[in-house]
């Protein structure tokens, strides 16, 4: 099984003319589909509450601090803090995630697959049902 991890990926400029982060074909998991970011979120709400069947994910946060817990199928919880633009969270496929967001973060993902809530599993009882019964 494939865990969350950060990625190293290649981290282009110096403190003079400034950083820049590149996230292509090689150097990553899965082919990007689709990307999406997330901002305005209260600092007092947690996002996610689901998993998905075959969605991959990078998580970054362009701008703030995201607290991130993913949980994998063999039930264990990995907690990860994205404080900074050059660190990539892969997150694959049968996790459950939790987000809290800091204020004013910015969270951007990049995805393996179009938007298919069919995709989702958003009941944690549900979650832990399929993974208890299911080797991914
Ligand atoms: P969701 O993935 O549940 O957000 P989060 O994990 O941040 O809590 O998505 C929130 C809503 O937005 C949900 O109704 C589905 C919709 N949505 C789309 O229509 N397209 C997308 O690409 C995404 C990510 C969400």
């Amino acid at each position: 099984m494939t865990q969350p991890h950060i990625l190293s990926l290649p981290d282009i400029g110096s403190e003079d003319i400034g950083r820049l982060v590149v996230a292509e074909g090689a150097n990553l998991p899965f082919a990007i589909k689709r990307a999406y970011w997330t901002f305005d979120v209260p600092s007092d709400k947690i996002r996610g509450h689901h998993a998905h069947y075959e969605l991959q994910q990078l998580i970054i946060a362009l701008h703030g601090t995201l607290e991130m817990t993913v949980e994998t199928p063999d039930r264990v919880r990995h907690t990860f803090l994205l404080d900074h633009p050059s660190k990539v969270l892969y997150i694959p496929r049968m996790c459950w995630r939790e987000i809290k967001f800091g204020h004013g973060a910015v969270l951007l993902c990049l995805a393996s697959m179009e938007y298919e809530e069919a995709d989702y599993i958003r009941s944690y009882y549900e979650y832990v049902k399929l993974v208890e019964n299911t080797t991914v």
